[in-house]
């Protein structure tokens, strides 16, 4: 392949670089300030609105929604949390106190919102009864 050196284009082409990199560290850095190191997987449901705490579950405790549910999970979930939602690498363990004690408005909200700054994709494309049905679903794992 021949490369054609064009001296106006590499200069820009290094100074986008430049500010990328310059960002990209200083992105870094305030990822790296303390306080922000706690927020492990799903640190972030004690976050939710007040809306998401009140709402209820319409599916609560029904084993057609949970099996309907497990199903879905192992769709779209299990890729990440694993088959038995325990979590694979740095997806959250679904089994965790912090998940099952969690209300199901704030399990709904987390799944509509994702949190795609750390990897985890929103579920907003996905009818509401479905996320139902995965929380009903997700709830079943204690
Ligand atoms: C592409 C990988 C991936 C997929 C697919 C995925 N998750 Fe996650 N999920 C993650 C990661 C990573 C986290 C941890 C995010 C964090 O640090 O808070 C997470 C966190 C969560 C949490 C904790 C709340 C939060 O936002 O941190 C719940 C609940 C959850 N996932 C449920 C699900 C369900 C149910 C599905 C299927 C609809 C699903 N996830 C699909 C990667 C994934």
């Amino acid at each position: 392949m021949i490369w054609h050196f064009d001296g106006r284009r590499t200069a820009t082409a290094s100074i986008i670089a430049a500010w990328a990199l310059c960002l990209m560290a200083v992105w870094a850095a305030a990822a790296r300030k303390p306080g922000k190191q706690e927020e492990g997987p799903a640190a972030q449901l004690s976050k939710a609105p007040r809306w998401a705490r009140s709402l209820g579950n319409p599916y609560q405790g029904q084993a057609e929604a949970a099996a309907a549910g497990k199903k879905l999970f192992q769709q779209h979930c299990a890729e990440c949390h694993g088959p038995d939602g325990r979590g694979l690498e740095h997806a959250a363990n679904l089994h965790s106190p912090l998940i099952q004690n969690a209300p199901a408005g704030v399990l709904f909200w987390a799944l509509r919102n994702g949190r795609l700054r750390k990897g985890m994709p929103s579920w907003s494309a996905l009818p509401d009864q479905q996320l139902w049905q995965m929380v009903t679903y997700v709830k079943t794992l204690k």
